[in-house]
């Protein structure tokens, strides 16, 4: 696997700790949940621009750009990418809102913040900040047109209180787009081949199939869709989407699944039996399901 953080930093040891964990069947939930994602960006901070959103998908859909033109975004309009990683959503916005607009990517990870600003050429006019949604208060009320949140509000420990927040930032009418993984509208086929590989993480880290993983997607848990309407955003519109990994060979799902979450979850020998899962499915092609949500502050 990638790193960018070495064995024997703090993120390793944590991951390791949590691997034990969650091996002996501790529900991957609350603060676990929240340092294991922690450690895992730390570890590998582009994974998820490097390896999903490489991927193509249906219609022509990239992960970044489509989600943008969804919202849509226009030149001049301020806009706050939350959760930004190495910042492929910022970066795709700065180039549509230009000099003239302006783009703020908030995230907590510190490795995610310096690969994003050395992802970030110069002259493009970004502005990253070490935060998290739950508590903004380096951006004004009612200052950003459009909030972005790319494959980020899975991640985040307070679901509520970071949609006050991002309601809070919002002018009058400013909108907020997000795209979540959408597992719930795997193909029937595609559903087969990710049984062999849960059947891997149930073996091996039992105790991560609990708490958001056994839940329905965003927003459809009803405790999800209260935070959206309990902060006073108005209904969420959904348009589903497809990636589509494309896996001849080991290498080829390797790429995929070798940086993923699930990935980090296990120690070498689960590596090493999850190429085994994996191995005699091959040629897949797997769709991996996006949903983006978008919805807006009313006025
Ligand atoms: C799956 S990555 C997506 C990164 C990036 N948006 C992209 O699409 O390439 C999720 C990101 O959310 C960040 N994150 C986790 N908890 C967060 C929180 N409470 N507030 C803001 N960002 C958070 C992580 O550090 C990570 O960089």
């Amino acid at each position: 696997m990638t790193t960018a953080t070495p064995p024997g930093s703090s993120a390793y040891e944590e991951r390791g700790e949590i691997r034990r964990r969650v091996a002996a069947g501790e529900p991957l939930v609350g603060a676990l949940r929240t340092n294991f994602f922690r450690a895992a960006h730390a570890l590998d901070p582009t994974a998820v621009e490097d390896s999903l959103a490489v991927l193509p998908g249906n219609r022509g859909i990239e992960i970044y750009s489509s989600l943008l033109a969804w919202a849509p975004l226009s030149k001049g309009e301020r806009v706050l990418d939350v959760g930004c990683g190495s910042g492929g959503a910022a970066r795709a916005a700065a180039a549509i809102v230009g000099g003239e607009g302006s783009v703020i990517g908030v995230d907590p990870c510190r490795e995610a913040i310096e690969a994003a600003a050395e992802r970030t050429p110069p002259g493009v006019r970004i502005s990253y900040r070490r935060g998290v949604a739950e508590s903004m208060p380096f951006v004004a009320d009612r200052s950003i047109d459009c909030a972005v949140a790319s494959l980020a509000i899975e991640e985040f420990s307070d679901l509520e209180r970071a949609m006050q927040e991002i309601m809070r930032v919002l002018r009058p009418g400013g909108r907020f787009v997000a795209s979540v993984m959408a597992f719930d509208r795997l193909r029937p086929m595609d559903a087969s081949f990710m049984g062999a590989v849960i059947a891997v993480i149930g073996l091996r880290a039992p105790g991560a199939l609990a708490g958001r993983a056994s839940r329905a997607s965003i927003p459809d848990e009803p405790a999800d869709a209260r935070a959206f309407t309990g902060a006073g955003l108005l209904t969420v519109e959904e348009q589903e989407v497809q990636l589509a990994a494309v896996m001849e060979t080991t290498d080829d799902a390797w790429r995929l699944f070798g940086r993923s979450h699930l990935a980090h979850l296990l120690d070498e020998e689960g590596q090493e039996e999850l190429r085994k899962a994996v191995e005699p499915r091959l040629p897949h092609t797997l769709y991996l399901p996006v949903r983006f949500l978008r919805t807006r502050r009313p006025g």
